[in-house]
């Protein structure tokens, strides 16, 4: 006999007085004067099951001692459920299971933490996630990443491209965090890296004339964990031969549309909008700009070119810039906001938050006394200064102030309790990356994608010219309601435009050839032009599902130390294991 006859979402209306039979989890179990009411769950849903002691008196007897999550198989006939005892929420809300059987598969202890609850500690779910994922909720988002990725995997293939894998066990390939590392047994002393992208090989796999490959990838960053970061995560990877950006961004819209029809059922509008790298700093102080709402960043220096007021003026004499956000209606702020805000604008590198509230109908500031009346009429005009708004101030140079004032942005429209329409959703292509940004701890230029990326062709002029900081490459970022979900470029193809880029970023020629050797001599074996680009799975999945963390749409993720904590690692080692890798440890135990 099966299991089953059919799963616990299925049964209806039409299908009273058939026989069924379901097997499951008792999500709870109910004693009404000796009639049991139990509600059977398994993936698909939920089936109330009746056990009547004056017709089944040893069934009943059986179903009295069952207890949350004892997990059960059950055979009986389909009833109408009482009058007024319906459950429209229900989509079996209109039927019951009537037992004569019941067979009992396994029991169940009692559980850490109740199935149906919001439960705050996300450690103790994380410690059980088996039962943790046995919630509806947790279950909808393994359920709707399966479909996003099976929905990707059928538009890449629809357009003729190769899932191919590429090693896990490899080379580092420098994405701009830190490598886990593998010690290898065979060759003693030397490691592997766990890929922090599989950027090198799906390069070289262009050079293979394999034209368009994707791949489910996992990566591997050791880098801080936040909420949208974890430690090894999942990226669509893409690239293909003979295309330009243009290609890719049909092609990412093109599988959005699809991934949007499959998950929420909607039409989303194409093509995206695309701004700049430059307009979106100017503007909104991110390279992933949040566009859901209208609050632009104001550059106001011109009207303070004859100012006293020191901060304004350093600023300007510097070399700086001075700029301000009108944050509408946010006069209200109290004096321990302002002072958060102006904290957190020190922690990204401001001297300070100049600000004006607007009150009562007069501005009160610390500053207003050091500005001409000429100055506030060009200001209010500029601002559109109304009663009630909050205006705050940036005076330094330009990156430290589009940086400040872009969290000052983001954490004022939190105080303003803005809310967004949950349906609402703002793509946007954001194009022309700076191709080096000049690292002052490190002294020298770094690769703002990653060293393949190529410049843009009518700026490859300034590269040669060293004006490193001038130079725009032909990269891209996908972002979606602030959030980068995805990113890539135009490569460099030929070997000496890759080993000039290695040299500005301060690989020399030895190191070159050590490093990425492989990579240039295919380059000269005839490497096609290509690019491409790589989607962030979690994420994507993680703004589709409305969670707040990727840790949500991830079935076993690790904590915020890089702890999974349900099998308990990363943990010890035997001595024996690490003689053999010729690994001694330095941390004291
Ligand atoms: P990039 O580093 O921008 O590009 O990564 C691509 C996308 O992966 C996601 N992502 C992450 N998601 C979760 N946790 C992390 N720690 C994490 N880091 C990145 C982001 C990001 O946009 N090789 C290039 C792609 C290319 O050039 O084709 C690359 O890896 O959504
Ligand atoms: P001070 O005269 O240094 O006390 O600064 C006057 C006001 O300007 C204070 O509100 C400071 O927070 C603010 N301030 C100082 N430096 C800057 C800066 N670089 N950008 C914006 N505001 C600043």
């Amino acid at each position: 006999m099966n299991f089953r006859s059919c799963h616990c979402g299925a049964l209806r209306a039409k299908d009273i007085g058939q026989r069924a039979t379901l097997a499951g989890w008792v999500g709870s179990r109910r004693d009404h004067g000796g009639v049991i009411f139990v509600d059977l769950r398994d993936r698909e849903g939920m089936t109330q099951v009746v056990f009547r002691p004056e017709e089944q008196a040893a069934v009943a007897e059986l179903a009295h001692g069952l207890r949350d999550e004892d997990v059960i198989q059950v055979s009986g006939t389909v009833a109408k459920r009482l009058e007024g005892t319906e459950n429209t929420k229900l989509s079996t809300g209109e039927v019951e299971l009537v037992a004569d059987e019941l067979k009992i598969l396994n029991k169940a202890d009692v559980l850490p933490f109740p199935l149906d609850e919001q439960i705050a500690n996300e450690d103790l779910r994380l410690t059980h996630r088996y039962l943790d994922l046995r919630r509806p909720g947790m279950a909808q988002n393994l359920r709707l990443r399966h479909r996003v990725t099976k929905t990707l995997r059928d538009v890449l293939d629809g357009d003729g491209f190769w899932e191919i894998e590429t090693p896990v066990l490899s080379k580092s390939t420098p994405e701009g965090a830190r490598d886990f590392l593998v010690p290898s047994r065979l060759n003693p002393g030397t490691f592997y890296a766990l890929p922090q992208a599989p950027q090198q090989y799906k390069q070289l796999l262009m050079a293979a004339g394999v034209e368009k490959y994707f791949q489910i990838a996992r990566c591997f960053r050791d880098e801080d964990l936040r909420a949208d970061r974890q430690p090894e995560f999942t990226q669509v990877d893409i690239e293909t031969s003979f295309a330009t950006a243009e290609d890719i961004f049909a092609l990412i819209e093109k599988a959005f549309v699809s991934v949007f029809r499959e998950a929420w059922g909607v039409e989303i509008k194409t093509p995206f909008p695309r701004m700049t790298h430059r307009e979106a700093m100017d503007r909104f102080g991110s390279d992933k700009p949040d566009t859901r709402w209208a609050q632009d960043i104001v550059e106001v220096g011109d009207i303070f070119s004859g100012t006293e007021f020191k901060v304004f003026r350093g600023a300007l004499d510097g070399g700086g810039v001075v700029r301000a956000l009108n944050a509408k209606g946010l006069a209200k702020i109290t004096t321990g906001q302002i002072e958060e805000l102006t904290e957190m604008a020190k922690q990204y590198g401001a001297k300070g938050l100049a600000f004006i509230k607007c009150e009562n109908g007069e501005w009160k500031s610390p500053i207003v006394k050091f500005f001409t009346d000429a100055e506030k009429a060009t200001l209010q005009e500029r601002l559109g200064i109304e009663e009630g708004d909050l205006i705050l101030f940036g005076a330094d140079q330009r990156e430290t102030v589009c940086e400040v004032l872009g969290r000052v942005r983001l954490r004022a429209a939190e105080l303003l309790g803005i809310e967004h329409d949950p349906q609402r959703l703002d793509f946007l292509w954001v194009v022309d990356f700076p191709l080096l940004a000049w690292s002052e701890e490190e002294r020298k230029w770094n690769a703002v994608h990653h060293p393949f990326t190529r410049p843009k062709s009518e700026d490859i002029a300034l590269l040669d010219a060293e004006k490193f900081g001038e130079v725009r490459a032909e990269a891209y970022d996908i972002v979606l309601n602030g959030v980068e979900i995805g990113g890539g470029s135009i490569r460099i193809h030929e070997a000496d435009l890759q080993s000039k880029m290695f040299g500005v970023l301060g690989v020399d020629a030895d190191k070159q050839a050590l490093m990425f050797g492989h990579l240039l001599k295919a380059f000269r074996f005839g490497t096609p032009p290509h690019g491409g680009i790589a989607l962030g799975l979690d994420r994507l999945v993680m703004m589709l599902a409305h969670a707040d963390s990727i840790r949500d749409v991830i079935a076993f993720p690790k904590n915020n130390r890089g702890v999974e904590l349900m099998t308990g690692s990363p943990s010890a080692v035997d001595f024996k294991q690490l003689r053999e890798l010729y690994i001694a440890t330095t941390k004291k135990a």
